[in-house]
């Protein structure tokens, strides 16, 4: 059964996306075992409609987007399972952009960017549902516990023993950037939604009230559907001693992109079967009857309601005993048969709503993303999530059969999905095998159309700018004033320090410098009437907007306006102070040959550099002896025929249980002729380093 609304007011009309230059048509997909890598030559730009609704949230530095770049995106790696049968091929995807392999997508890149690149290339109200779970502005590094595999950790009283830790994401910015920053994420989000799409957004107590303003503003407040509570992590919370109310909830907003949107209910089971009972048969329901006549009697409804069943379907049931006359009222009344399932309402806060399974912090559970994603789509439709973390909602889109794609600025999550997905499809595509065998499936002629599920067994994982440089942030803040000579300031609690004569400011290098950021500092400036010094802003990467805020900037200054000079150090580009941000690699010792039709590969030796030194770096913790290269590796992946650019994985080695360790032996078939064989290993810190050996 599925649930319609009423028709919100139109949408603004969406001006016509500006295409500079023309990007070529291709005539026919593209083979599934070549993906081509999304290229245009120069960036393209995309047009955003503007937002629909009043009432309207304010903050310092609110802008809406209006034209975008869209840039090229990269593809680096390619899962896709030769023993599956090619579902990819079905007619479900005839409407899939021809830039794109078919199957799932991952993309490594600031969602802005990647929402850019998805509409510039095909995907414009192209996706049927899209789940995200922000950062909650928490003003919290959230960390990811690393241990060594097959180590067991002592524990030291007290202590919650990692072998260290690692900042997954910074959760930490100031209200307005946070508030500016959701904006321009839904704005975007909403051009790729289909018409009778569904966006589902998580948020926290602290936030949810802006959130639901903006989300108003941008989709229009009648497409507000509702506001579902789901759990918050189970804590052993005790009030003593607390001054707190412990949080239990946190919220899904729900908003439908227009009437057209449909909600499917999902069933919640009960904890125990519900007794049957006897309820009222007044309904304010039109048609029913106003008054029914059974054995002789005439019934009627309380005034203003009509009766819930006409008069044949009330006489059988009178007959069989299930509607009776109530004793006291002398009002009709219906039975109502037990149950074991009801409709799922507003409150999901019979599930978890996070789990801990993948070690990466904040990860949804597959029980909350198989109700949204089965509420919001059905078998084939594409689901997305731009800001995926351990990859929850791919993971359960692939096991539903929904077509995905996946964003993350992190390249760990891209990793952990990565992984995750690559596990599920070779289950299933076990589970394929099995049921052949039992004669279940028949791949003949019409296989594609007999597997519903899954809806694909491969996926493709993109880099939207070079995000590859992602480091720890405080350790990198650390390392940029000592490599550019910054004196850390620890009384302002606005700029990071000094150098000379300027004040500096670093960027956090989770996201690239932005004109948002430089309306801070233009604030914190005007905020301080005395002070003339230059200010040196630092960052790993910048938006193109930087440089024509700049201008504006250097205009005012000319004209004396502002005395201060504002300088920008792009870590990654600058090649005084860039360098240190390229670190040591780690080191692999490795054997691959040939032998007949096969390769051979044997893994002697890994050393992580950076684990070493974080190891040595434990102050009070045991020292960890490592002696198995394996302990630091935590999953191994192969290509035997590498072209240089796309690594195809053909062999992965992702051990189960957190235990467990990489074989470090592999065997494989040989391609024909002279190849190159490359062999990614990651380790415990989400390191990858590839090998390449040409046989
Ligand atoms: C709360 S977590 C999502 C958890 C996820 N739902 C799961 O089940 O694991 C938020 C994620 O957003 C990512 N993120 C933060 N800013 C981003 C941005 N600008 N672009 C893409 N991803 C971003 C973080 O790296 C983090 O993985």
């Amino acid at each position: 059964m599925t649930t319609k609304r009423a028709k919100p007011a139109k949408a603004a009309k969406t001006k016509k996306a500006v295409i500079y230059p023309k990007v070529k048509k291709q005539k026919s997909t593209p083979a599934i075992a070549e993906p081509k890598p999304v290229h245009h030559a120069k960036p393209v730009e995309i047009t955003i409609s503007p937002a629909k609704g009043r009432p309207m949230l304010t903050w310092v530095g609110k802008k809406p987007l209006g034209l975008m770049n869209a840039f090229p995106a990269q593809l680096v790696e390619r899962f896709e399972p030769k023993a599956a049968s090619p579902v990819e091929k079905s007619e479900a995807w005839s409407d899939w952009p021809v830039q794109y392999p078919k199957g799932g997508l991952l993309f490594h890149g600031d969602n802005k960017e990647v929402l850019a690149h998805l509409i510039a290339n095909g995907f414009r109200q192209r996706v049927k549902s899209i789940y995200i779970d922000p950062p909650f502005n928490t003003g919290v590094d959230y960390v990811r516990k690393v241990t060594l595999r097959g180590k067991k950790m002592e524990k030291i009283a007290g202590e919650e023993y990692s072998f260290t830790e690692q900042v997954q994401y910074s959760n930490s910015w100031n209200l307005d950037a946070y508030l500016q920053f959701l904006f321009q994420r839904l704005q975007i989000c909403k051009e790729i939604l289909s018409d009778d799409g569904i966006i589902v957004i998580r948020m926290d107590v602290h936030f949810g009230y802006y959130l639901r303003m903006i989300a108003d503003e941008v989709f229009g407040a009648n497409a507000f559907e509702n506001e579902i509570i789901v759990n918050r992590i189970k804590k052993n919370v005790t009030n003593k001693g607390r001054r707190t109310i412990p949080n239990a909830v946190d919220y899904l907003y729900v908003y439908f992109k227009s009437g057209d949107a449909e909600y499917k209910n999902v069933l919640r089971k009960l904890p125990q079967k519900q007794q049957g009972y006897w309820h009222n048969m007044d309904s304010p329901e039109i048609p029913g009857p106003r008054s029914l006549s059974l054995s002789g009697k005439t019934y009627y409804p309380s005034p203003g309601n009509h009766l819930k069943f006409p008069q044949a379907q009330a006489e059988k049931m009178w007959e069989a005993g299930k509607l009776r006359e109530n004793p006291r009222s002398g009002n009709l009344e219906y039975w109502v048969e037990e149950k074991d399932t009801i409709n799922l309402d507003s409150d999901w806060s019979d599930i978890p709503g996070y789990t801990f399974d993948t070690g990466y912090p904040t990860e949804n559970s597959e029980q909350l993303l198989e109700r949204v994603i089965k509420a919001t789509s059905k078998p084939g439709e594409i689901v997305l999530d731009f800001f995926v973390g351990s990859g929850t909602t791919a993971a359960v889109a692939q096991k539903l059969g929904r077509r995905y794609i996946g964003c993350d600025i992190n390249r760990g999550a891209i990793q952990t999905t990565s992984k995750r997905l690559q596990t599920i499809i070779v289950d299933q595509i076990e589970e394929q095998k099995k049921k052949i065998h039992q004669g279940k499936l028949d791949l003949g002629e019409n296989a594609t159309e007999q597997l519903i599920v899954p809806a694909q067994y491969s996926f493709s994982a993109y880099r939207v700018n070079d995000y590859d440089l992602y480091i720890q942030h405080n350790e990198a803040v650390n390392l940029a004033c000592e490599h550019i000579g910054i004196t850390r300031t620890k009384s302002d609690n606005f700029f990071d320090g000094t150098r000379g004569k300027s004040l500096a400011k670093i960027t956090p290098f989770n996201h690239p410098l932005s004109p948002v950021d430089l309306e801070e500092i233009k604030k914190e400036l005007k905020a301080r009437p005395n002070e003339d010094r230059d200010v040196i802003v630092v960052c790993l990467g910048k938006e193109h907007a930087v440089d024509s805020w700049l201008t504006d900037w250097n205009r005012l200054r000319n004209s004396g306006d502002v005395p201060n000079k504002i300088n920008i150090i792009e870590l990654r580009t600058d090649q005084k102070y860039g360098k240190f941000i390229k670190h040591e690699p780690a080191k692999v010792r490795i054997k691959v040959h040939r032998t007949g039709d096969r390769i051979k590969i044997e893994i002697f030796d890994f050393i992580s550099p950076t684990i070493i030194e974080r190891l040595n770096q434990q102050n009070g913790l045991l020292q960890v002896k490592i002696d198995d290269w394996r302990s630091m590796v935590d999953c191994v992946m192969i290509d035997p025929n590498y072209d240089g650019k796309v690594f195809n994985i053909s062999l992965s080695d992702v051990p189960e249980k957190k235990n467990d360790l990489v074989s470090g032996k592999y065997e494989l078939p040989a391609p024909k002729g002279s190849v190159k064989v490359a062999i990614k290993i990651i380790d415990m810190l989400g390191e990858e380093v590839v090998e390449i050996r040409e046989i």
